[in-house]
């Protein structure tokens, strides 16, 4: 009786939940970010290391990379593995991925989390501004995914996870910023339909602004609390700024098999934020 029950429920693709106790989070997965010894790419390596993973991670400075393995439990420092180098450098990236699918025998997903912007707003910021903040945001996801590629297909699948940033869609200062951050999303959704037929998921996450210790928010927070109340007013309807830790959580759920079935999507993590910048528009 119970059987036929479940042959049913299954042919109906109903979970009785038994699937949810066969399916960790990301305990044991063999996964790779860019960008790890700050902000959200430190969060997300954090996390995945306490869940269980492996996890390897790359940044230009060496000494950061060493801080953050000394931070880790000793159990989490084991199954972490570090390279120092630069992501917009193709070789480097490209070696970086091998290295790591060989110490970990394999990959069953990757991050690219290493953005940012150069450069100000339009008559300030040169061709070589927008070409800097394209290779690091655009041009590193796209050969960060390529590199992992064949990795990902023999493990018989995996998620690619793509930071992006509500500065995607929302008109702000720095547009080279924004039109990258809205690249990413094109590639997140063009590289779910490619690599589908290869049980790839592709998926982005766009944070808004994050209240991470010393940097802008945190920043105009203590030196100018009135402006960082009154755009907290205006802006940000659930009262602050997300963290990067609430951030990280959502990029371990679409990291495991809980999001089997999301790819190709942008997720917003931002509390509902309206204008991403304060800084005009
Ligand atoms: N901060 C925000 O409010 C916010 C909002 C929305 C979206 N985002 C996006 O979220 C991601 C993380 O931002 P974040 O503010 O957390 O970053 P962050 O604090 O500036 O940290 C960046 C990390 O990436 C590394 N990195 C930077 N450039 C690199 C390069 N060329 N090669 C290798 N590693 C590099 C840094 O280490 P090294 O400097 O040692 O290389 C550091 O580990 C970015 O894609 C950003 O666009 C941020």
């Amino acid at each position: 009786m119970f059987d036929r029950v479940r042959d049913v429920s299954e042919s109906r693709g109903v979970d009785r939940g038994q699937g949810v106790r066969d399916r960790p989070g990301v305990r044991g997965k063999r996964l790779l970010v860019t960008g790890g010894t700050r902000g959200l790419g430190e969060q997300i390596v954090r996390l995945l290391a306490a869940e269980g993973a492996r996890v390897a991670t790359c940044a230009r400075t060496a000494s950061d990379l060493e801080a953050l393995r000394g931070s880790l439990s000793a159990d989490d420092s084991g199954r972490l593995f570090t390279q120092p180098l630069d992501v917009t450098e193709p070789e480097r990236l490209e070696n970086f991925v091998a290295a790591s699918a060989q110490r970990f025998g394999g990959l069953d997903g990757v991050v690219a989390c290493a953005g940012g912007s150069r450069g100000r707003s339009l008559e300030l910021a040169d061709a070589e501004d927008w070409a800097a903040t394209w290779e690091l945001n655009v041009g590193h996801t796209a050969r960060l995914v390529r590199a992992a590629v064949p990795y990902l297909r023999t493990a018989g699948g995996g998620s690619v996870v793509v930071i992006s940033s509500i500065s995607g869609w929302k008109p702000g200062p720095n547009a080279q910023y924004g039109s990258a951050k809205s690249a990413q999303i094109h590639l997140a959704a063009s590289l779910a339909r490619e690599l589908g037929p290869d049980g790839i998921r592709v998926n982005a996450v766009s944070p808004g602004s994050m209240l991470i210790p010393g940097r802008r928010w945190d920043r105009m927070r203590t030196e100018e609390p009135e402006a960082f109340a009154a755009f907290t007013r205006a802006e940000l309807p659930s009262g602050g700024p997300v963290a990067p830790h609430e951030v990280a959580r959502v990029v371990a759920f679409l990291l495991s098999d809980w999001s089997s079935g999301i790819s190709g999507a942008n997720l917003p993590v931002d509390r509902a934020q309206n204008a991403p910048s304060p800084d005009g528009y």
